[in-house]
């Protein structure tokens, strides 16, 4: 059969992303998180901090968010890597209904899981008799994954890796089973898929009733209004590698459109998260800030350092956070 144009597109987009999440690149991901964002703490907060029943009204999209950002400049990461920032206080009667909980058990699928930066994070903080199943497409990044969530599967927790495309019509359904997880989460992976009302159908396929899909990306809400040529060069470095699909993140209509198209999502829950503070790697700042990010940047605004020999850019972040439920 001859591939239509989005299966071209698709195949494209995997492609790019396997030669851009190549040995070198997934090492460096990794280190730039552990050592210098910490957005993967980030990450975690956000997910552990899920509330299906009540929102924080700040966190709603429609409102203005704190004028401060998150974090401590003056600590590594930002101080985001102490246990008590990224872990909720489950004694708090505040956090009676948060969906994760230490204390229940969950099947949960990570979608482009990557390294395992936010997977060994989340396992330890759900039952020990959790199954927790990572895929992504890139077998460096798996390979990182396994070597960081080795101790844990040697300490009972149940968690398995497996390198597969979910679109695709050769998917190994033994593996990865559908209506089977309570929960499939996909961070900082959805910038990257071709076709994202087809991922999103295919991730609900994989939840039992009522399971949620969370997905959380970096945002930008003026996608359409802005060029990466209007700005110049060098200072902007822009990535030629195609594996950003989404260039400058995800607008909130656009998830909301494919948890509409998906015809088997309900309830949904679209907000933005807290600003905080993290470093940008310069190589990443064309493809992955908006625009007033990137005017700071032209304009000689933004602190910087050097981490790993590359020059990284102070700033604040926000992520979209994008859940909803299966009919
Ligand atoms: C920015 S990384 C995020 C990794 C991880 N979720 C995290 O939060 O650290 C994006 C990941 O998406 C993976 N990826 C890209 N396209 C994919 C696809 N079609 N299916 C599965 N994984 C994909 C890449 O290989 C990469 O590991």
């Amino acid at each position: 059969m001859i591939p239509t144009n989005s299966e071209n597109h698709h195949q494209n987009a995997i492609e790019e992303n396997k030669k851009h999440f190549n040995k070198d690149m997934v090492k460096l991901y990794d280190r730039h998180s552990i050592e210098l964002s910490g957005a993967h703490y980030i990450l975690t907060k956000l997910l552990l901090g899920f509330d299906p029943v009540n929102f924080h009204p700040k966190l709603d999209h429609s409102n203005d968010k704190d004028s401060e950002s998150l974090g401590d400049r003056n600590l590594p990461v930002f101080g985001y890597s102490n246990k008590d920032f990224y872990v909720p206080d489950y004694e708090n009667p505040k956090n009676s209904n948060l969906l994760f909980n230490p204390n229940k058990s969950f099947n949960v699928l990570d979608f482009a899981c990557g390294t395992g930066l936010v997977s060994q994070l989340m396992v330890q903080n759900i039952g020990k008799n959790s199954k927790y199943v990572g895929i992504d497409i890139s077998d460096d990044a798996l390979e990182l994954f396994n070597e960081k969530c080795k101790h844990l599967s040697e300490s009972g927790y149940n968690i398995q890796s497996y390198n597969l495309d979910i679109v695709s019509e050769n998917f190994d359904s033994s593996l990865v089973r559908e209506n089977d997880f309570d929960v499939v989460l996909c961070t900082l992976g959805y910038h990257h898929f071709h076709d994202l009302d087809k991922v999103t159908h295919r991730l609900s396929t994989f939840l039992k009733k009522d399971g949620w899909l969370i997905i959380i990306d970096i945002h930008s809400k003026d996608l359409d209004s802005y060029k990466i040529e209007d700005f110049n060069k060098p200072k902007i470095e822009k990535q030629t590698s195609g594996s950003v699909q989404h260039i400058g993140g995800l607008p909130y209509n656009q998830i909301k459109n494919s948890f509409n198209l998906s015809g088997n999502l309900k309830n949904y829950k679209i907000y933005l998260s807290d600003s905080f503070w993290t470093y940008m790697h310069s190589g990443f700042m064309a493809n992955h800030s908006p625009k007033h990010i990137l005017e700071m940047l032209k304009n000689d605004l933004l602190e910087s350092i050097k981490f790993d020999g590359s020059i990284n850019y102070l700033i604040p972040q926000d992520y979209i956070v994008a859940a909803a439920q299966k009919v």
